[in-house]
């Protein structure tokens, strides 16, 4: 059946990238006879906040809520509207209404890209060696809007903020993680944690893994806490497979992670509604990127690889694998592929796009 495909490409560099991600995702959608529409909207940016004096038309939802899939590019025009202003008038709404619970990132160290960390001996990782995805919960724990402040201005000023955990909370996010493991080969799973200091509600989290654990006993389960989790993911980024955490510790991890590959500029994230009620959106990492913006150089592989990251998610794990493959393709330096200047190249945005859409 047909799937729908809402292309919000937003501010910036944004609106640059984005045909360069649907042309992939459409020409994978034509080689594996999926049945693809691309609807595009102008909204969630500044051009149309200009117009219309919002980020986003009151009637937002009803226009993208029945599509499949919302492909996204950045938000975020600085020099007109500060940065939380645009940011909460519009990707916030979408994770929070449409209860996108799950924000999912790989971090993969892909060919001609030099990883930052090395081995033990201080060779260079290779490609293979660093493939993990960091599962983050992406509705409640520490990003709450629970708490408040005392006697503001005072020498008897208080200030706190509450973690909030469900058990219908924690345990949507664990389970999608264990399923996500039990699908990889390597069948590992790793929970970031902080029960020895944050002594309510991370043991709790600990006690709801070891609960789901029980119901994936092919999965090989481990926890480690935050400060520690960190040192490894530089020292042995290789030992990881799926890596789930609160909302706060993913957010620091998804940043890391992919850091640790070199390819924060070029990473995908998707926010994700697993149980299907409501579209999920895939956006690249990085922002809008002012600087570069209107000169047809920044990296599309971000948005490309968000495109896969879509169409795994619509069932088609073959296009996902697909996309892949043509994007290491193109990096791998022996290709004399053209690479944008953010890697190393002089070639162009759409170059880039038509090589990766070649390759495939
Ligand atoms: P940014 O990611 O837009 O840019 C950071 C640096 O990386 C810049 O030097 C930029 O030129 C470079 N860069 C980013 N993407 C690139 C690409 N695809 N190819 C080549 N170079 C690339 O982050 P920044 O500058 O902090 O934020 C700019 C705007 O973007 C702000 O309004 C911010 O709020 C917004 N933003 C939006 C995000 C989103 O939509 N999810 C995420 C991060 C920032
Ligand atoms: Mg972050």
């Amino acid at each position: 059946s047909k799937k729908r495909i809402a292309v919000i490409a937003g501010d910036g560099i944004g609106k640059e990238v984005m045909p360069e991600g649907v042309r992939v995702v459409d020409a994978a959608a034509r080689k594996f006879g999926i049945d693809l529409a691309f609807d595009h909207f102008d909204f969630a940016s500044w051009d149309y906040c200009e117009k219309h004096g919002r980020y986003m038309p009151e009637n937002w939802k009803d226009q993208v809520g029945g599509h499949d899939a919302i492909f996204f590019g950045a938000v975020g025009w600085p020099e007109k509207i500060p940065d939380h202003e645009s940011l909460w008038q519009s990707l916030l709404l979408f994770r929070r209404e449409f209860d996108q619970y799950v924000n999912l990132r790989p971090a993969r160290l892909m060919p001609g890209i030099i990883a930052p960390v090395v081995r033990k001996d201080g060779t260079p990782r290779q490609p293979g060696e660093i493939d993990m995805y960091i599962v983050r919960e992406n509705t409640e724990g520490e990003y709450s809007a629970v708490g408040g402040r005392m006697y503001p201005g005072t020498e008897r000023e208080i200030v706190m903020q509450e973690t909030i955990m469900s058990r219908h909370g924690v345990d949507r996010v664990l389970k999608f993680a264990y399923e996500l493991a039990n699908s990889r080969p390597k069948k590992h799973l790793t929970s970031a944690t902080k029960s020895n200091g944050i002594a309510i509600t991370m043991p709790y989290w600990d006690e709801r893994v070891a609960e789901m654990a029980k119901k994936y006993p092919q999965v090989k389960t481990d926890k480690f806490h935050i400060d520690i989790l960190t040192a490894h993911f530089v020292q042995r980024p290789d030992f990881f497979d799926v890596v789930v955490a609160t909302n706060l510790f993913g957010d620091i991890l998804s940043d890391l992670g992919p850091a640790c590959t070199g390819t924060i500029g070029i990473a995908p994230s998707a926010n994700l509604n697993p149980d299907r009620k409501f579209p999920s959106l895939f956006e690249p990492v990085h922002g809008s990127a002012p600087d570069i913006y209107g000169r047809n150089i920044a990296n599309p592989i971000g948005q490309i690889w968000c495109g896969a990251m879509m169409l795994e998610f619509l069932g088609h794990k073959e296009a996902h694998d697909a996309i892949l493959k043509a994007i290491e393709a193109v990096l791998d330096p022996k290709s004399g592929a053209p690479r944008t200047g953010d890697i190393g190249g002089k070639a162009s945005t759409t170059d880039v796009g038509k090589a990766i859409a070649a390759a495939l």
